[in-house]
């Protein structure tokens, strides 16, 4: 870690960067922003943590904790609620047994997103996995999927 944390601060310093640029740095490198590595830039910098986790907080684009291998990210707007986005939902975190209150397995292979409409209502209802967008989904279909996925490990 400690090596990757120098190159970032390295870069920041090259091209006068800004706690965005370091925190879609370690985005890149660790998947999440660990708080040891915001601590670390907080010393180097003079800058309290408190302002990192604020930028951190205040942007989807950042996780302030590990995901997993897959992403699967499931659209709870209204045109795929209406379709059954919640039936949808419910068989992911079933099959995947993650905990309540959580949104990635214990082993860290996939972590379930809720999102609001992805813009694509007329294939409601929708599900992204690892990027690519799946429309007119089904839990039967969705367990194909996961299977698939279980199978690539
Ligand atoms: S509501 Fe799901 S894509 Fe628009």
């Amino acid at each position: 870690m400690q090596e990757t944390l120098q190159r970032i601060l390295e870069e920041y310093r090259q091209n006068e960067g800004n706690l965005i640029t370091i925190l879609q740095s370690l985005e890149a490198a660790f998947g999440y922003i660990p708080e040891d590595a915001v601590n670390w830039f907080s010393e180097q910098l003079d800058i309290p943590p408190a302002k990192f986790f604020g930028v951190a907080t205040f942007y989807a684009q950042f996780h302030l904790k590990p995901r997993g291998r897959n992403i699967i990210t499931a659209c709870c707007g209204t045109a795929c609620h209406v379709k059954g986005a919640e039936r949808i939902i419910n068989s992911l975190t079933r099959e995947l047994q993650i905990p309540s209150g959580e949104d990635t397995t214990e082993d860290k292979e996939f972590t379930v997103e809720k999102v609001n409409c992805v813009g694509a209502c007329s294939i409601a209802p929708v599900v992204i996995i690892n990027k690519e967008v799946h429309g007119k989904m089904t839990p039967e279909r969705l367990m194909k999927e996961l299977k698939r996925l279980k199978k690539g490990k």
